[in-house]
């Protein structure tokens, strides 16, 4: 049985659209910019953008076609390509294991969001200010939390699980047309606010300004990393999102699009975040903290505005992660789909395996009650650095070596009525042989270099 019974993409600007909204989330917004400005700014940037050219997007075509052609998860997919080869049926399973674990971390910090756009709604967040270091120890006492963190993230998943539950059409297509246009504006408005400032001009010269001294080997394994997380490849999801494309989508226009789509946002979070920071004489730190315990400061030395703004990029920050968690809870629901379980039924299964790992994850970091086991670090780490990487090259490898060309071709011109042209050969060539050989040296060295 396929998982063709869950109708599909309506159009191909609702298909580009849902797809666009599992790539733009957290990854970009928080993520992209410290890890951008970290690594060397201008010179990442241009490592990151040749990654998600030369590899990303093409691992997006790759499981598009690998999608569309079965209209299958990647449970059965690669099988259903290849059926002499069964054993690549866990490269599939691999996949949706990892889409699990990032749902369950994304939850975590989904859930942080959510508290601090609702505490921006009640000016509870604005109250906090003043003195150094305040934000700081909010975000710590809060984020290891028992109780709030816990809740909040219980509603987030409540609030994805009730979009999946209306289906591909009637939930995730509808949702992401009309959300994903709202976040590009909310996102310019940032900008245009942050951009205004005195001395907008540093934050722009830390981002942009390339330092290749500055540029290690790990910034390059970084950049790798960053890009395939943010374009939600090498774990299937994709795969999923493939199988419910129309059959006449051009996947390669929609691959670039949304690849060009999620570079933008990920740039324009730059542009958002570090002129506010430099403006207030912040410094650019690292990870959560540079948005939970930085960007309040910013907020509030914007007298009269800045509430407002930081319900705006906090809400904005939230629906970016719904359409993410959305398309992750959607890959692992059509899994149990494709094995005769009704639609709702394992949504609530997902949802209610997810909550309790979630649920662990928070309450293991920083200061919570369960941190001497780790499991938020232990997930972050797998989840970030190492399983999205070997998912990747599994599926580059099946994709370019194990498929056989005729129905790969077949399949990116919609049955030879889009013509192709060189493209295919230069496809073809990044598919069998860049792609593979990058992600096995960027593997290899992180994981040797450790
Ligand atoms: N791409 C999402 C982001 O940038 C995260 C994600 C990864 C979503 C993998 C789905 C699958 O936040």
């Amino acid at each position: 049985m396929t998982n063709s019974n869950t109708n599909g993409f309506n159009s191909s600007f609702g298909a580009i659209m849902a797809a666009a909204g599992s790539a733009v989330g957290l990854g970009n917004i928080w993520r992209f910019p410290y890890i951008c400005g970290q690594y060397g700014g201008g010179a990442f940037l241009a490592v990151y953008i040749c990654f998600v050219f030369l590899i990303g997007m093409v691992l997006m075509m790759s499981e598009f076609v690998i999608g569309r052609r079965t209209k299958m998860t990647p449970a059965k997919a690669y099988v259903a390509l290849r059926p002499q080869r069964p054993v690549w049926r866990w490269v599939g399973i691999l996949g949706l294991l990892t889409s699990f674990l990032i749902l369950a971390i994304y939850l975590v910090i989904s859930g942080w969001t959510l508290n601090y756009f609702w505490d921006s709604v009640t000016g509870a967040l604005g109250r906090i200010g003043g003195e150094a270091g305040a934000y700081e120890e909010h975000f710590g006492c809060f984020a290891s939390g028992a109780v709030r963190p816990v809740v909040f993230l219980l509603i987030f998943l409540g609030l994805t699980a009730a979009i999946v539950i209306a289906g591909v059409e009637k939930g995730i297509e509808r949702i992401s047309k009309l959300l994903m246009p709202i976040l590009l504006v909310l996102l310019v408005l940032i900008c245009v606010r942050s951009l205004t400032l005195d001395g907008a001009s540093k934050g722009l010269e830390y981002l942009f300004l390339p330092d290749f001294s500055k540029l290690t080997g790990e910034g390059v394994l970084a950049a790798l990393g960053q890009a395939l997380f943010s374009l939600s490849v090498g774990m299937g999801v994709m795969i999923v999102y493939g199988s419910y494309l129309p059959v006449d989508d051009n996947i390669l226009k929609s691959s670039m699009w949304i690849t060009v789509c999620d570079t933008v946002i990920a740039i324009l979070s730059g542009v958002a975040i570090f002129p506010a920071v430099f403006a207030c004489g912040q410094e650019p730190t690292g990870g959560p903290g540079l948005v939970y315990q930085v960007l309040p400061v910013v907020f509030n030395s914007l007298g009269g505005f800045g509430g407002i703004i930081s319900i705006t990029f906090f809400l904005l920050l939230t629906l970016a992660a719904l359409t993410s968690a959305i398309s992750l809870l959607e890959a692992l629901t059509a899994w149990l789909n494709e094995r005769g379980m009704k639609r709702m039924k394992g949504v609530v299964l997902v949802s209610l395996c997810v909550a309790v790992l979630a649920a662990l994850a928070s309450l293991s970091f920083g200061d919570g009650i369960l941190n001497n086991t780790h499991l938020y670090n232990i997930l972050d780490k797998a989840t970030g650095n190492y399983l999205p990487p070997i998912c990747a090259l599994l599926t580059i490898i099946f994709f370019g070596w194990f498929m056989k060309k005729d129905d790969i071709m077949d399949e990116l011109s919609n049955h030879g009525t889009v013509k192709i042209g060189y493209f295919k050969v230069f496809y073809y060539f990044l598919a069998r042989i860049v792609a593979p050989a990058a992600l096995l040296i960027v593997l290899v060295a992180g994981i040797v270099g450790k």
